[in-house]
């Protein structure tokens, strides 16, 4: 089995997207983790079938918590999906290169502490720029710096909006997200198969 957690704070319709994507692969399973029990992921995960977990700030950053429930679950893959907190450095170095992230811009632009959401596209907006796009990048432990994977563009025309343009990203992410995660679950599954021929 392959487990991938899913980290999220709001709406998560990219967790949800992601999750529906892998319905058929078997092998593949989810727990959804969120610091919002409000959040509107986690009504989400549960209509899909896929187990929640809340936890709280201290969880994440005190104690070790978190880092020992992925552990106790054999996680392989960590997606963050419009999670809002920053992911410390013990989980960082528990899951080397195996923390992903997207960002609804083109990093290194609009990037850092306070850009997210709609932020991200006002910013946009207000500098006139004629293009946006996502990235999807791994994690480290400062905030839309890890190494890229993957970058798509998008136009912006003078009449779009934050909002028109957050409508477009969206797309890019639903459309995209899934299909960057399905390249590198087919990497750990390949890892997978070697280890258990080298253990034969
Ligand atoms: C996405 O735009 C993503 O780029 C950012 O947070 C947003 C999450 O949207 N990291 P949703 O909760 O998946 O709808």
């Amino acid at each position: 089995m392959i487990q991938i957690a899913i980290f999220a704070s709001g709406n998560g319709s990219n967790a949800a997207k992601i999750i529906e994507h892998f319905k058929l692969q078997k092998d593949i399973s989810f727990v959804v983790l969120s610091n919002n029990a409000n959040a509107f992921v986690i009504e989400r995960a549960k209509r899909l079938g896929v187990e929640v977990a809340v936890f709280e700030k201290n969880e994440l950053y005190k104690k070790e918590s978190v880092l020992h429930f992925l552990q106790s679950k054999e996680i392989d893959l960590i997606v963050l999906a419009g999670f809002m907190w920053l992911i410390p450095s013990n989980l960082v170095t528990a899951f080397p290169n195996k923390i992903v992230n997207i960002h609804p811009a083109l990093l290194p632009k609009y990037g850092g502490k306070g850009m997210y959401g709609d932020n991200v596209h006002r910013a946009v907006i207000e500098n006139k720029e004629t293009q946006s796009g996502i990235t999807i990048h791994l994690v480290n432990e400062k905030y839309d710096e890890g190494q890229i994977v993957f970058q798509e563009k998008v136009k912006i025309t003078p009449k779009d909006t934050a909002e028109t343009l957050a409508h477009k990203i969206h797309a890019l992410e639903h459309l995209y997200y899934p299909l960057i995660i399905e390249e590198l679950v087919e990497e750990i599954r390949k890892n997978k198969k070697e280890e258990i021929t080298e253990e034969e």
